[in-house]
């Protein structure tokens, strides 16, 4: 068989024939590496699935179609009920946030009931066992594999059939036919390949761990991310006890579930009411600057605090920093505050925090980043008993938010007593919280910050 060298995008998955020093397809600098590609058959979807003609919808055969919870709430909740038999799932968060330690929670806790096979490639079984035993009871229906080698993976595989796998990580393993290195586009796609074939095949289902590069994406990622069937992140401050799972594809469910942990001495325990996470000692003293955001991930309503400190610029462009929130949405907000509102922000320096680490991109947190920072910049606190949820429109309009129930429940539950959005939302019957409206964000202002 003829080898052929390929130039491959690090980030994107270009190939090229020649060595280019900036990817045409993704603009990245200097991510062409070489790598040898073995011709040969393409393996059509057909053969994966093992369906060869065309049949009727209501044919399909259903069996093995029955998910199987994993016994941890939180991650089933993210799946939307359970694993699904023979899916390819891939975990990606940064180093050291806790993915081998979910992995390996979720797969004694499977062991009970099945086979569950985890593959390290990155650490000695000894070492997994030993993290194993911190997190609980040993169970012999979980089987440890060192290795990196996808073919001898496959071999056991094939050999046990369990009904899940873990993969830790794709990064680790490499086809020993393909020249590249461990981790590069291409070692990491024909492994995963090979492993999602072995997923429908036999019916296991695959977890698969990804790294994130520097830049925070998986190495690889669009090529990763458009096989597997569903792709799940692991995020959180790593200096901070909580983890948040999301899920960013799910063939088989819903996407906008997330799962909340809490990080301890024995891995990672669940979060059934995590509102309280994201809230300082706020209704004690309300000081400038904060804000509490009701927003809705999911079905799950969660209260976050956000807080801004605008500050009078020393020099040159003011700085703009901002985490937990994305930073174009805060530049919006801060020329609709200055345009519509009239707060001269142009000269200061601005930052806007999500208090936790929490990352909320949900418009309707846009009220309490835009109360935040007029409450910063005038001096005056926000009125500490109210919880705000309202997307701002660019000519300075408040715009209504769905779920609004389930807003105001949570916020009544956690204490308190007003709750501010837009006067166009369907407003529901509440019990104990008292519904302040405003059509623009200069009366939603004046509501919520006192002169
Ligand atoms: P790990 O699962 O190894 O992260 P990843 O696989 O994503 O790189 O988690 C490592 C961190 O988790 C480590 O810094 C220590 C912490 N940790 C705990 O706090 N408690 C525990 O019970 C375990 C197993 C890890
Ligand atoms: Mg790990």
């Amino acid at each position: 068989m003829r080898k052929k060298a390929k130039y491959l995008c690090q980030e994107c998955g270009l190939q090229s024939a020649r060595w280019l020093g900036r990817c045409p397809s993704c603009g990245t600098w200097n991510s062409l590496i070489e790598e040898v590609i073995n011709p040969r058959k393409n393996v059509s979807n057909s053969s994966i699935i093992g369906v060869e003609k065309p049949c009727p919808i209501t044919e399909v055969p259903l069996q093995g179609e029955d998910r199987f919870p994993t016994g941890l709430g939180e991650v089933d909740r993210v799946f939307g009920g359970g694993l699904v038999p023979g899916s390819l799932v891939l975990l990606s968060g940064d180093p050291g946030i806790g993915k081998s330690t979910l992995l390996l929670q979720i797969s004694q806790l499977l062991s009970s009931r099945m086979q569950v096979l985890y593959v390290s490639g990155e650490e000695s079984t000894r070492q997994v066992r030993l993290r194993a035993e911190r997190l609980g009871a040993l169970s012999p229906g979980l089987l440890l594999l060192s290795e990196t080698n996808v073919d001898i993976m496959e071999h056991h595989l094939r050999e046990l059939v369990p009904q899940v796998a873990v993969v830790d990580s794709i990064q680790t393993m490499y086809k020993s036919d393909l020249g590249s290195a461990p981790g590069s586009v291409g070692q990491v796609r024909e492994c995963a390949a090979q492993l999602m074939r072995l997923a429908k095949a036999k019916g296991i289902s695959i977890f698969l761990v990804g790294h994130v590069t520097k830049e925070g994406m998986i190495a690889g990622p669009r090529v990763l991310e458009h096989m597997v069937d569903a792709v799940l992140y692991l995020e959180g401050d790593r200096r901070q006890f909580f983890r948040i799972l999301r899920c960013v594809k799910n063939r088989f469910g819903s996407t906008n579930e997330i799962g909340i942990f809490e990080m301890s001495g024995s891995g990672l325990i669940e979060v059934a009411n995590p509102s309280a996470l994201f809230l300082t000692s706020h209704s004690q003293g309300a000081v400038p600057g904060s804000a509490v955001a009701a927003a809705l991930e999911g079905s799950r309503p969660l209260l976050v605090e956000i807080q801004a400190l605008v500050s009078p610029a020393g020099y040159g462009t003011p700085r703009r920093m901002t985490a937990g929130v994305d930073y174009n949405r805060v530049a919006l907000i801060t020329a609709v505050l200055e345009k519509r509102v009239g707060l001269n922000l142009g000269s200061h320096d601005i930052y806007v925090n999500a208090v936790g680490g929490v990352k909320i991109d949900e418009p309707a947190v846009d009220l309490a980043i835009a109360c935040s920072l007029a409450s910063s910049f005038r001096d005056k606190p926000v009125d500490s008993e109210v919880a705000l949820a309202g997307e701002i429109g660019l000519t300075g309009e408040l715009r209504p938010v769905t779920g609004v129930g389930k807003r105001v429940k949570e916020a009544s539950k956690l204490g308190f007593k007003r709750f501010l959005l837009s006067s166009q939302c369907a407003i529901e019957h509440t019990v104990g919280t008292r519904i302040l409206t405003a059509e623009t964000l200069a009366t939603a202002l004046d509501q919520a910050i006192k002169a």
